[in-house]
């Protein structure tokens, strides 16, 4: 697949094109091979944001989520222990656990299988008429579970590197900025699908160059200007800082919101490969917004968790929920015209403008890299 690319060249090629500021080929947004190559060289093998520490408080709370495309359950266990399985009986493949909730086993609505809290299988109707049945070699398949803060993340790979290693010094500039994600409490979930591939999407996240155009209220309450506006490329994450416009603070009934508060600089970073961290300006508030594949390669699933400070008010969070579903579904726009003008296969290869779209130039070599790594 990697050989054959819209571009005619071999994958050091297109290393090489990408670097000089060239995009991936066309046809990467939307070839099932190249779909199904990332769900095995990058869902497979990296952290991905699976929900909220508050969810799994107590021994015997669960829930569900998907990883990327793997559907994952996540358990505290009788002995008070974080448990990440893939969400998949061992029996016939039905999923194990739905939703969340709070629970003495796991059990397969197919045919009953019974999971333990810590993935081993308990019972089995009609096992014991079974010769050879080994119930202790039909455990739930474990993953990797860690936390930062209120978020819970998985990894379906074992032998992978510990979250703290690709979230680097995420945690210290996000701390840095005033703001103590301990102290904020979880408010909201949105769920939606956009009809265009999750590279689109992460791209279109990844820079603000489109803003002044595409964002006019964005752009009256952040300083989207490019001497104003901080573009910084890491190894796994990327940050933009955007200063709110001081307009807009003494001016707070023109503003898409009133935005006087303890945070006075917006974040947003994004975390190899479908994480992002969203902090607006105003009151303390962090969002996460997920940008992952959806069940064909021009889909993409979004999910978004928001939390706020518990002193701010429902009056204040309904304002900025609307801003941020405002410029979302500004983005959604983009992204599916996008997909269309991409599947047009005429145009086979973008030019991005480096000095403002240098953190989609580095997303791009991550997906690269990781499809053209040894499997
Ligand atoms: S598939 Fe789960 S019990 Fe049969
Ligand atoms: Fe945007």
């Amino acid at each position: 697949v990697l050989r054959e690319t819209a571009s005619g060249g071999s994958t050091d090629d297109l290393g090489r094109a990408l670097a000089q500021g060239w995009t991936l080929p066309a046809d990467w947004y939307s070839d099932p091979a190249i779909a199904a190559l990332e769900r095995e060289r990058i869902f497979r093998r990296t952290w991905q944001y699976a929900g909220r520490v508050g969810d799994v408080e107590r021994p015997g709370d669960f829930f569900t989520c998907l990883a990327g495309p793997v559907p994952v359950v996540v358990t505290r266990d009788r002995e008070g222990e974080l448990r990440g399985f893939v969400n998949v009986c061992r029996h016939r493949g039905h999923l194990v656990a739905q939703g969340c909730g709070h629970r003495e086993t796991l059990q397969c609505p197919y045919h009953a299988w019974t999971y333990a809290l810590d993935g081993s299988l308990r019972a089995a109707p009609r096992a014991d008429r079974e010769r050879g049945f080994d119930a202790s070699a039909l455990s739930l398949l474990p993953v990797q579970v860690e936390t930062w803060g209120p978020f819970v993340f998985v990894n379906p790979d074992l032998d992978a590197p510990p979250l703290s290693d690709v979230l680097g010094d995420l945690p210290s500039l996000v701390e840095r900025s005033g703001l103590d994600l301990g102290s904020l409490e979880f408010r909201l979930r949105q769920e939606s699908t956009v009809a265009a591939n999750w590279k689109i999407v992460v791209e279109n996240f990844l820079e603000c160059y489109h803003c002044p155009v595409a964002h006019p209220s964005f752009s009256d309450l952040i300083d989207v200007d490019p001497d104003a506006y901080r573009l910084e490329a890491n190894e796994w994450y990327s940050s933009q800082i955007g200063p709110v416009r001081a307009a807009a603070l003494e001016r707070p009934d023109e503003a898409p919101y009133d935005a006087r508060g303890e945070v006075a600089e917006s974040q947003f970073h994004h975390l190899w490969p479908t994480f992002t961290l969203n902090v607006e300006p105003g009151p303390p508030n962090a969002s996460v917004f997920v940008i992952a594949p959806g069940s064909h390669p021009r889909e993409t699933r979004l999910l978004s968790d928001l939390f706020f400070h518990p002193d701010v008010d429902d009056e204040q969070v309904r304002a900025m929920v609307e801003f941020g579903n405002t410029v979302g579904a500004e983005d959604n726009a983009l992204v599916e015209s996008v997909q269309q003008g991409l599947d047009s296969g005429l145009v086979p290869q973008g030019r991005l403008l480096v000095s403002s779209e240098h953190l989609i130039q580095h997303f791009q070599a991550l997906v690269h890299t990781a499809l053209a790594a040894d499997a």
